[in-house]
């Protein structure tokens, strides 16, 4: 069911590698919810073509943008505001990448150089975007830019490795630019902290089929969905949010508040078996 929260408005999404990405199903809501859109993701992640699928839904053109790129960033903008004729009113920043989860580094033997672009793909690119878009007076008055995150900024998850401190510096930068933002263009900036979703990001964490049985009895209404987390995007994105800035929003069915759950207990509880 549509609610028109989005009619009008305008925005940029990135991230959508396939149709299980969160960005995906944002960019299937917010053109149900009335927006207007442009999808971009990495020109290597765009090879795979099913964003295609996407931008063919959604009526959207396709940009490629790498975000550790300022001459990539500055493109998408002057060819976003192109496209709409104006200004942009909402931004997703649905990007992560660690280069040592991939290379199999444990943390406390990371590479560095890796991890200095691990932190700039997965944080620094929203400092990137917005002090780009700032620059070049792309966001409308009342914008509302969202960025990804997890609650591994917050609590240890030893599996999440470098990830845990581009997190960090995702919320942390999220502060800082919605304070500057927020008093030159009314624009406003915040992080969703969403539950473990099985997508090509995801699951590059090493033991993240447990891990998200664990969240899934951990949490007292369950584990948030791709959909769920979709919906609450595009509130973020709608009129109805407009004093919500430089927020880390936990959408996570609960779990960030939850010591203990009996579903928890009965586990541990349970005999093991030979
Ligand atoms: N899946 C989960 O369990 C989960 C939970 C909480 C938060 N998140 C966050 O949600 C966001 C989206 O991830 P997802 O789970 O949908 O996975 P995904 O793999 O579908 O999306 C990650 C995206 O980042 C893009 N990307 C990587 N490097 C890039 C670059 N240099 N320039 C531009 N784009 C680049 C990839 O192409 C991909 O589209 C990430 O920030 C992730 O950390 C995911």
């Amino acid at each position: 069911m549509s609610y028109n929260l989005l009619k009008g408005k305008r925005g940029i999404i990135s991230g959508a590698l396939d149709e299980r990405s969160i960005a995906w199903r944002t960019a299937l809501k917010c053109y149900e919810e009335g927006a207007e859109i442009v999808l971009t993701n990495a020109p290597v992640a765009m090879r795979m073509g099913e964003i295609n699928k996407l931008a063919e839904a959604v009526k959207a053109p396709v940009i490629a943008c790498d975000v550790s790129s300022n001459e990539d960033v500055a493109n998408l903008f002057t060819k976003s505001m192109e496209h709409f004729g104006g200004g942009i009113d909402f931004i997703l920043h649905s990007i992560g990448m660690s280069i040592n989860v991939r290379k199999g580094k444990h943390y406390t033997e990371i590479d560095y150089g890796f991890n200095s672009k691990s932190l700039d793909i997965s944080a620094v690119s929203l400092h990137r975007m917005l002090a780009t878009a700032m620059k070049m007076d792309a966001i409308n008055d009342w914008g509302s830019v969202v960025a990804l995150t997890y609650i591994a900024a917050q609590r240890v998850f030893p599996d999440y490795n470098e990830m845990a401190d581009a997190k960090a510096l995702l919320e942390s930068i999220t502060r800082s630019f919605g304070y500057h933002y927020g008093v030159k263009k009314h624009v406003r900036v915040n992080t969703i902290s969403q539950s473990p979703v099985r997508t090509t990001a995801g699951s590059g964490v090493k033991g993240f089929d447990g891990f998200m049985d664990y969240a899934e009895k951990m949490s007292p209404l369950g584990n948030a969905t791709s959909d769920e987390c979709a919906n609450y995007i595009v509130m973020m994105f709608s009129d109805l949010t407009r004093k919500v800035t430089m927020q880390n929003l936990f959408h996570d069915g609960g779990f960030s508040f939850t010591g203990v759950t009996e579903a928890v207990i009965e586990k541990m509880e349970a005999p093991s078996t030979p």
